[in-house]
């Protein structure tokens, strides 16, 4: 990205760009750990090296103002009027994140703000999560409010969930505003607290493959996921009733009380988040110790689990996956993020990269008839301040 290019797309947005500051906030992919966020597990994402970059700078009044290179709708709200509208379409994102601000006793002023990201849009890689971190720290920083990181990414959760109206865990948030170049973050979501482990692949890479399914219906469906969990927790509460999330809860206490779930699809909802908790400290400590092939291992359990218990795969991902388990130098492959549809992850050498796109390519568009893309990606840091 050239930020001389930013600026001055600022200024044809806004007259000028005398006083900004840049901030650039990553996308992140998740390793291991598929929707235990919010019930209380693991999870183990790490933040890309793309994502989005902002110029921004204070205003005189009370007005907000948001453009983008990536929307053509330009929005702008008064401070006293943050509130949702459809038609402010992305800005939506940027407004919740103010309001909540707001709300959480700190004083804010005039903004304009300009931004442009390489994120592809709607891929499961969180796009919305980092303009959300990047708003969040361009305010804190332009009004010198010195709130703390983590409380920056809570805001941020608060603002998807409460103003945006999305019921997401905090992961997200979490690695695009905590990441750490080099190093995935196991992170506990029910204390809130994280470990950085250095992910040394060995010669290998991270490839993102994007399905460029449309993911229709995701809100709708993953909301309903999020239900048949606490569902099943209700029901192994009549005999555990100290747990209060599934993340509480062992394989061997799931077993032993499995019968208490009546509902079948909310069993299966509930074996994959036990199981998949148990997966993400497993991978934590064989990639502590290097052990690559197991944790490959570990990654088609995961998939595997995505899709026959918690069915959030499709057709489209489990094709993409499958070719890449078929293909010379894969280490491990598996669905990434919220699921029915977005993107996978592969662990693969890298002599063997441009062998794996093709292949992969050509297979999943035989199969689908749909042609993926492909990202190589290096872990970067979280959000933070350019100039
Ligand atoms: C989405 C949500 C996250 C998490 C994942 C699934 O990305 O925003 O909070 O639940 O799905 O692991």
């Amino acid at each position: 990205m050239d930020i001389k290019d930013l600026q001055s797309k600022f200024a044809q947005a806004y007259g000028d760009n005398y006083d900004t500051s840049a901030f650039f906030s990553p996308g992140r992919v998740n390793l291991i750990g598929e929707h235990t966020d919010y019930n209380g597990g693991y999870v183990f994402p790490c933040a890309l090296s793309f994502g989005t970059y902002a110029v921004a700078r204070k205003r005189s009044g009370n007005v907000m103002k948001f453009a983008s290179s990536n929307f053509s709708k330009k929005v702008e709200a008064s401070l006293d009027d943050l509130v949702f509208k459809p038609e402010d379409d992305w800005a939506n994102y940027l407004k919740g994140v103010a309001y909540e601000i707001i709300q959480a006793g700190h004083e804010l002023g005039g903004f304009e703000i300009f931004i442009e990201g390489n994120i592809p849009n709607g891929a499961g890689l969180s796009s919305s999560a980092s303009i959300e971190l990047l708003m969040a720290v361009a305010l804190d920083s332009i009004f010198g409010l010195g709130i703390g990181r983590v409380e920056l990414v809570k805001l941020c959760q608060k603002s998807e969930n409460e103003f945006v109206g999305l019921n997401c865990g905090i992961m997200d948030q979490y690695a695009c505003g905590m990441g750490k170049a080099g190093h995935a973050i196991f992170l506990d979501c029910k204390t809130i607290t994280h470990e950085y482990v250095p992910l040394d692949l060995k010669g290998r890479k991270l490839v993102i493959a994007n399905t460029n399914k449309r993911r229709g219906l995701t809100d709708s469906k993953y909301n309903e996921r999020r239900a048949e969990c606490e569902f099943a927790l209700s029901q192994l509460n009549a005999n555990l009733p100290g747990a209060t999330c599934l993340g509480d809860i062992s394989i061997e206490e799931f077993e032993a009380n499995s019968g208490l779930i009546t509902n079948p699809l909310a069993f299966k909802r509930a074996r994959h988040i036990i199981y998949e908790d148990a997966r993400v400290k497993k991978s934590v400590s064989l990639l502590k110790s290097g052990e690559l092939l197991a944790f490959g291992e570990l990654m088609r359990q995961a998939h595997e689990s995505m899709r026959d218990d918690f069915e959030a795969t499709g057709p489209e991902l489990d094709a993409l996956v499958e070719e890449a388990w078929k293909t010379p130098g894969v280490v491990g492959a598996r669905m990434t993020g919220a699921g029915f549809g977005g993107c996978a992850v592969a662990i693969v050498d890298e002599d063997a990269i441009e062998n794996f796109k093709k292949e992969v390519g050509e297979g999943y568009t035989k199969r689908i008839g749909l042609v993926p893309d492909f990202y190589v990606a290096d872990v970067g840091d979280g959000t933070y301040k350019l100039f």
